[in-house]
């Protein structure tokens, strides 16, 4: 068998699994419509990808980054926009893509700023939920899994920049 690099916390299999009963879930909810998938770049670009391929709607896909001053997850943390989409969301179904929620701070600045833009719906889809460390209430529709209080590295989440490319989540070692 092939060595890990880290601890497989979510194994690829797992994962493809559970994007399939995701995929299948948002499928049904939007039958009929045409939602806009925005993905909050960087982390949640492979996990988009995945469900994305695999539903049953049309869809169309829009890119957002923001940075986090005093560090996402810190409290009073200030999120700027470093990139906003190129569409406009007025009227329509927004689906927000992200790959982890840890406290809320940088999704629920997100979700205020999309929300004054009055579109018809705006729900959130995640890989992982990490519910033990929520400050900020939001309300995430969608949940991949949910996230031990350990740091996730791969399938798009990242170590400064590394590891985003592994097929599985593995935990980093503490120290790293
Ligand atoms: P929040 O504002 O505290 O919810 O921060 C969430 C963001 O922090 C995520 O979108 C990730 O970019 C990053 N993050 C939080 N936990 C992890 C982790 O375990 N691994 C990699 N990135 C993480
Ligand atoms: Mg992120």
């Amino acid at each position: 068998m092939e060595e890990k690099k880290f601890p497989v916390v979510i194994a690829e299999d797992d994962i493809r699994r559970r994007v399939r009963e995701l995929a299948a879930e948002i499928s049904r909810d939007y039958a009929g419509a045409n939602p806009l998938l925005v993905s909050v770049l960087k982390g949640s670009v492979i996990f988009l990808a995945d469900p994305l391929r695999a539903l049953s709607v049309p869809a169309q896909v829009d890119f957002m980054a923001v940075t986090s001053y005093g560090g996402a997850g810190k409290k009073g943390g200030v999120v700027r926009i470093v990139k906003d989409l190129d569409l406009p969301i007025t009227g329509r179904e927004v689906l927000v893509v992200e790959d982890i929620i840890d406290t809320g701070l940088t999704l629920a600045y997100l979700l205020r700023t999309l929300a004054a833009r009055e579109p018809a719906s705006l729900q959130v889809c995640t890989l992982l939920d990490r519910r033990v460390r929520r400050i900020a209430r939001l309300p995430v529709r969608y949940v991949g899994f949910e996230a031990p209080d350990l740091f996730l590295v791969g399938y798009g989440l990242d170590h400064q920049e590394a590891h985003r490319n592994l097929p599985y989540l593995g935990s980093l070692p503490e120290g790293a």
